[in-house]
Order: structure tokens, then C-alpha cells, then sequence
């Protein structure tokens, strides 16, 4: 990490009372006074800055949003309620009916049904391609491409795009790179050195970091960012101030955090990918996945999530019992619809977080009934290893 973006990371504070807090204050207003009618006016017609109504902007926000940019080395951004609706005001604000979006395919459950459930509703269509098959992400544009949406590592499988790729793509074909950072974290990759025009988090993640607060963030393009803000300005998906606040506290020990998570997670690959009950482990750091050149290319670290597959009979019976039943048996390790948490979560996607695909659709992505998710957090690593062993030989 830069020098400069470790200090302002830490150091940014927005909207100072005037009592010299040391930490910023939270603004719980919805509303900003103005002195008079004049200065209202002038206000609203953005020829002078501040603050209007919290929807539009809030100091907590924009500190939250300033770090976000130094991180992600972003022009603007713009700070949402969650997640989802970060990736929503991303596609939403700036795509009409008519145009199209080439994705990868491998998505977090909830963008998948955003692309192939809600959008076709508006007439904004998706085609879906392997994410490393380039051929596929250059056969699949057509006139009306507008963006090309992807999620880097994916949620749950850590499949990988190239991000040079893609953004050499984009810049050719004059269309919108548009990225799903949030397994990267802007510690671990920055798509906008690749060329992204947009990258986007669920800040519900390793961004708060602590499993308190449900939120999101777009960032890139100021011009971009220009249309999704009014998107979002009015149509009301704002993040509260005190999300914001938490969100920018927690930045401040970002960087400290994704080394452990990467540095544990490690770990936990390298002791699964030994043990006698487990088919494959699928992680970024670790020389058996596919695309472990590209990972050490383009991220600093493997990141908090490991995906495995343990080992059955052959039959999918068998392969949904063991998973539950490796659930079923872990001691310490929560099971809870999250990851990037302080806690180490293990998750099983088939019957939760990507449930709603059709089982057709989860085979194309390699969630089998046998995968687990592992989201591994910062406690000890002799009682996570511990935890997971015997959890794999039968609890
Ligand atoms: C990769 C990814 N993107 C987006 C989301 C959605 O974020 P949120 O739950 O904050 O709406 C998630 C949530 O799990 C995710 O894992």
C-alpha cells in the first residue's frame, strides 16, 4: 500500500464541530440549515458547497466516501444502503432499456437474480460468460453492449477475470468496465489501475469488518459517478450516517486486517488441501488453483475465503450429507449468510447464499453440493485448523 493512502486512510476527518474532537463526530441530521433564502438558493443550485439533506451528501459520508477514493484511487463515489444496491444504482443509473451487459458468470446469488430476474423487467438484458474464457467475454458483445460487469474473485468459487483483459476491452470497445470488488478489497487488487471505470463493495463485508453494519460504495469516473449520485439522489438508497461513520472507523484498520484474513486463510488452504477427507480446496494463493499466475499478477494476497469440496461417495445424496453434516459438527466457526467478519464462518452455498439458481446454473460456476465456503476470520489459527479438523472427521 502507498505511503499516502496508509496515512490518509487513518488521518481523513470531514465536517469538524469545532469542539476539536479527535475522532470524527457522527451528523445523525437528515437536514443542514442555511443562513438565509440566498444561500438556500445558491445551494440547490450547486453553486456553493455543503451539505443540503442527507439523502444528497452528509461530512459522515464523504469522509467515508473520501477514504473509499484514496483507496481505490477513484475520482468520486457514492455511498449506498447495501451492497445490492450499490451494484443496482451502478447499472441503473447510467443503462436504459435496450442495452445490453456482458457478465461473468460466477456472481454472488443476488447479482446473478439482479441481471437475470429484475433487469430483462426494464429491458436491460445480460449475457453470461466463463469469466476466464476470453472469447466468450469478446463473442458475447454486441452493438447494444453497454457494460461489462464482473465479480473478481467470485463468491464462492474464487474464479478469477483478468483485469487487464478486461479493461483493454472496454477502453476498444468504448463500453463500461464495471467490477464487484468486494472479495478483493481495494488492499488486495485495484481495478482501476486495470482500466475499470467503475468498481464497486458490499462494505458489509471486510470493509466494516466486524459483521455490524449492512452497506455499499461505487466508485470510479467522476462523470460516471455524476449520474449514479443522482440515480441514487432520487430513487433513495442512501447509506445512514451512522453506517458511514462505523464503515470509516473500520477503514482505518483495513490494511492491518486483510493481512491477517489473507495470512490466515493461507493456512487454512494449505492445511485442507492435506487432508485425507477433502476432494479440492480452491484458493488464490495456492499454486493448484488455475489461474495462480494471474492471481500473483494482479492481487498483493490470496484474501479471507477459501472454498472447498469434501470428499463422498460419488452420489449427490452423499455429497449434500457430508456438507451439512461438516456443518453440523463445527464447534467454534459460525454458520451465518456472511463473510469478511472478524469470526470465521463457514457457509454451505447450495442450500443458502446461491439457493436460487437452478442446480443447472450452480454446476456452470462449480457449486457442487460437496462445497463449503469458508470466510476465515482473526482468531487464533490453531483453533480455527483445530475447529475444521474436527468438523471434517465427523465432529
Ligand atoms: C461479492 C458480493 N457482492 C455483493 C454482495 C451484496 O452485498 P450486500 O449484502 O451488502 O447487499 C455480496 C453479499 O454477500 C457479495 O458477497
Amino acid at each position: 500500500m502507498h505511503r499516502d493512502s496508509e496515512t490518509k486512510v487513518v488521518r481523513t476527518q470531514m465536517g469538524r464541530t469545532g469542539e476539536k474532537e479527535h475522532t470524527s463526530p457522527v451528523f445523525l441530521t437528515s437536514s443542514f440549515i442555511f443562513d438565509d433564502a440566498e444561500h438556500m438558493r445558491a445551494s440547490f443550485a450547486d453553486e456553493i458547497e455543503g451539505n443540503i439533506y442527507t439523502r444528497f451528501t452528509n461530512p459522515n459520508n464523504s469522509e467515508f466516501v473520501r477514504k473509499m477514493c484514496v483507496l481505490e484511487g477513484a475520482e468520486a463515489g457514492v455511498a449506498t444502503s447495501s451492497g445490492m444496491a450499490a451494484g443496482f444504482a451502478s447499472v441503473m443509473g447510467l443503462l436504459r432499456s435496450g442495452d445490453h451487459i456482458v457478465s461473468s458468470r460466477a456472481l454472488f446469488g443476488g447479482t446473478h437474480g439482479m441481471l437475470t430476474n429484475f433487469l430483462p423487467r426494464w429491458g436491460i438484458t445480460s449475457t453470461l460468460v466463463d469469466i476466464a474464457d476470453e472469447d466468450q467475454w469478446i463473442g458475447a458483445i454486441t452493438p447494444s453492449t453497454r457494460m461489462l460487469l464482473v465479480e473478481t474473485p467470485s463468491n464462492p468459487g474464487l474464479d478469477l477475470a483478468d483485469l487487464e483483459f478486461l479493461g483493454a476491452l472496454a477502453r476498444e470497445r468504448n463500453l463500461i468496465l464495471n467490477v464487484d470488488n468486494t472479495f478483493g478489497t481495494p488492499l488486495i487488487q485495484q481495478p482501476i489501475m486495470y482500466g475499470a471505470d467503475l468498481v464497486w463493495h458490499s462494505a458489509t463485508k471486510w470493509i466494516d469488518g466486524q459483521g455490524r453494519g449492512l452497506g455499499g460504495v461505487v466508485l470510479g469516473r467522476a462523470d460516471l459517478i455524476g449520474d449514479i449520485g443522482a440515480f441514487c439522489r432520487n430513487t433513495g438508497p442512501s447509506m445512514s450516517p451512522m453506517h458511514s461513520w462505523l464503515f470509516s472507523k473500520s477503514l482505518e484498520t483495513l490494511p492491518v486486517r486483510m493481512d491477517r484474513h489473507s495470512a490466515n486463510a493461507l493456512l487454512v488452504a494449505e492445511f485442507l488441501e492435506g487432508h485425507q477427507q477433502i476432494e479440492r480446496v480452491k484458493y488464490p494463493w495456492l499454486q493448484s488453483h488455475p489461474q495462480y499466475k494471474l492471481a500473483r499478477k494482479q492481487m498483493t494476497s490470496g484474501g479471507g475465503v477459501v472454498a472447498f469440496c469434501i470428499k463422498h461417495d460419488g452420489s449427490n445424496e452423499s455429497a449434500l450429507r457430508r456438507a451439512t453434516k461438516f456443518i453440523d459438527s463445527v464447534r467454534m466457526c459460525s454458520i451465518t449468510a456472511n463473510l469478511g467478519d472478524t469470526r470465521t464462518i463457514v457457509v454451505h452455498p447450495t442450500t443458502s447464499t446461491h439457493s436460487k439458481l437452478t442446480e443447472e446454473a450452480r454446476r456452470e460456476v462449480g457449486i457442487t453440493p460437496n462445497m463449503i465456503r469458508i470466510s476465515v476470520g482473526l482468531e487464533s489459527i490453531a483453533d480455527i485448523i483445530e475447529d475444521l479438523d474436527q468438523a471434517l472427521n465427523g465432529g
